[in-house]
């Protein structure tokens, strides 16, 4: 269909070993998180990309649903096979968070918020959820993608308009899908390999330095209550360190997390 994302596009973009390799471009499904957790019951492969043009149930983070208008973002889920314990999952989704912080740096300034949001100049250009599935032959992570590539302000519920943003409107200018996708696919293999060969830490200092977050006061709105602290880093379960007025460290897992001043456009370094 003219206008859509295609897998030769996509492929001839990207610069990876395995990851992307099988790539599967839809029209319409319900979640790419969804269709990934079937094709990985049903054998797919470590690196199996799939990707859609809209989405009718994109699911977020909380329960939350992810604005899924046709045509102009990227909306993908990667099947990585790894049997993983359950507590280390939150680190694959930070990993994917440095990766395409790298990518859409290519494009404009980003910073990271965590869990794994990509902001450019404050606003929310990526989401990632990652679940676990089982597979036959064990167990696979469904990595979520979701890239708000060219999308307006018209295209996000009020509510959204000025938290959302994406790289058209923070550059005036129409971004190639294909291209953001074989970037972001790119960097993705880049991180994954690292992980896995490094451990965590090399992905926590990354992190750290792309977030600004460190020394700054956040709110965490958790369920039902909200605190503040100033943040010390990342723990091993991807759990972020603050420090309570009271001088407690606590550890934060779950909730929003807004920075006391806000989230300015701070440019990862260069190199
Ligand atoms: C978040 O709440 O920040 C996470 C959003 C994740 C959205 C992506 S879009 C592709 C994949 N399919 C989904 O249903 N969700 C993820």
């Amino acid at each position: 269909m003219p206008g859509s994302l295609s897998a030769d596009e996509v492929r001839r973009n990207l610069e990876t070993k395995w990851l992307g390799r099988r790539l599967t471009c839809l029209d319409q499904v319900d979640s790419t998180n969804l269709v990934a957790r079937q094709l990985a019951r049903s054998g797919a492969e470590h690196g199996s990309v799939v990707s859609a043009e809209s989405q009718t149930r994109g699911r977020g983070r909380l329960g939350r649903s992810w604005v899924s208008p046709a045509h102009k973002n990227l909306y993908m889920s990667v099947i990585l096979h790894s049997d993983l314990p359950a507590d280390r999952l939150p680190q694959v989704g930070l990993l994917a968070g440095v990766a395409t912080c790298d990518a859409l740096c290519e494009w404009q300034p980003t910073t990271l918020k965590w869990p794994n949001d990509v902001l450019i100049g404050g606003r929310k250009v990526c989401g990632i959820l990652a679940e676990m599935e089982g597979s036959p032959g064990g167990r696979s992570l469904i990595l979520g993608i979701g890239v708000n590539v060219n999308a307006e302000e018209a295209d996000f519920p009020g509510e959204l308009r000025r938290k959302a943003g994406s790289l058209l409107l923070a550059s005036g200018r129409p971004v190639d899908r294909a291209r953001v996708a074989g970037r972001l696919l790119t960097h993705l293999e880049t991180w994954y390999d690292t992980w896995t060969r490094e451990g965590f830490s090399p992905i926590a200092a990354a992190w750290q330095e792309r977030s600004g977050m460190i020394g700054q006061m956040i709110h965490v709105a958790e369920p039902g209550t909200v605190i503040v602290g100033q943040v010390l880093g990342l723990d091993d379960d991807g759990g972020l360190r603050i420090q309570l007025p009271s001088g407690q460290e606590h550890r934060v897992l779950a909730g929003d997390v807004t920075v006391v001043g806000g989230y300015g456009p701070q440019p990862k370094a260069e190199g």
